[in-house]
């Protein structure tokens, strides 16, 4: 029997669908998305693997298999269901996929808090697709799902992730020891970190630095 392309769609994955800014719509990877991305992560890979984790041994490379990578979007697809992760392809507004960013780690409770993550293909860097990226992930973190604190962690030697957080005016909360294993080493990472109160004081500035005049606004995304 062929294997299915179909996702199992939940209710709740509709949630944040497409996040669109003046440059780059994000949304949800598909496994028709795989011959992009494995041909922009194939291309980068000696750009971005120094700042990723090892994967476990045993798991699937999602470059080399396509299998692997719709069982990779079908966990975003889950955690997305569970309100546990959120994970967006990035895309110029002409289709082409440039990089990917994610709000990992939520957490409800009294934390109502979560990570974001990002990266960019090489020969799309420098553009600032990565700090539009992030204020539409924000704008979604703080205004529809409704939470309160959103951190980054970047290792002190990624010159180019802290100007990102330095452009975004995140607020720098000092260094986490061996916080993150970093290609098989524990490595310290300074934190950084914006609120729900923060946005609020800066929402009209990003959107007008970050967004500008051209946002339009899909059905189901708000405007406040
Ligand atoms: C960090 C990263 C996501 C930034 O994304 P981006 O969309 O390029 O962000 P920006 O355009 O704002 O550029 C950020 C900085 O990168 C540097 N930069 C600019 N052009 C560049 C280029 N062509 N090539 C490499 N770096 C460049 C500059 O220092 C720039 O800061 P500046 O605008 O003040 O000069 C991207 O460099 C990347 O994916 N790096 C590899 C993976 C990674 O580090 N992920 C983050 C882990 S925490």
């Amino acid at each position: 029997m062929q294997a299915s392309t179909r996702c199992i769609t939940f209710p709740s994955v509709r949630r944040g669908a497409s996040l669109t800014g003046p440059r780059v719509e994000l949304r949800a990877l598909r496994a028709q998305d795989w011959e992009q991305w494995r041909a922009v992560r194939l291309a980068s890979r000696a750009w971005l693997e120094p700042w990723e984790p090892l994967p476990d041994v045993e798991s699937p490379d999602p470059v080399a298999d396509v299998e692997a990578f719709r069982a990779r979007c079908g966990a975003w697809e889950r955690q997305r269901a569970f309100d546990t992760a959120y994970g967006f392809g990035v895309f110029l507004r002409r289709g082409e996929l440039v990089g990917e960013v994610s709000l990992g780690s939520v957490q409800r409770g009294p934390f109502q808090s979560a990570f974001v993550g990002y990266w960019v293909a090489q020969d799309h860097a420098g553009h600032g697709y990565v700090p539009e990226a992030v204020v539409l992930v924000l704008r979604f973190a703080f205004e529809e799902l409704g939470l309160h604190r959103v951190e980054a962690v970047i290792l002190p030697r990624n010159v180019r992730s802290r100007r990102v957080a330095a452009k975004l005016e995140l607020r720098e909360e000092g260094l986490s020891e061996r916080l993150l294993q970093i290609q098989g080493i524990w490595e310290d990472h300074v934190r950084y970190a914006i609120t729900r109160e923060e946005w609020a004081q800066r929402r009209d500035d990003y959107e007008r630095v970050f967004l500008g005049r051209r946002t339009r606004f899909k059905a189901g995304e708000r405007a406040r």
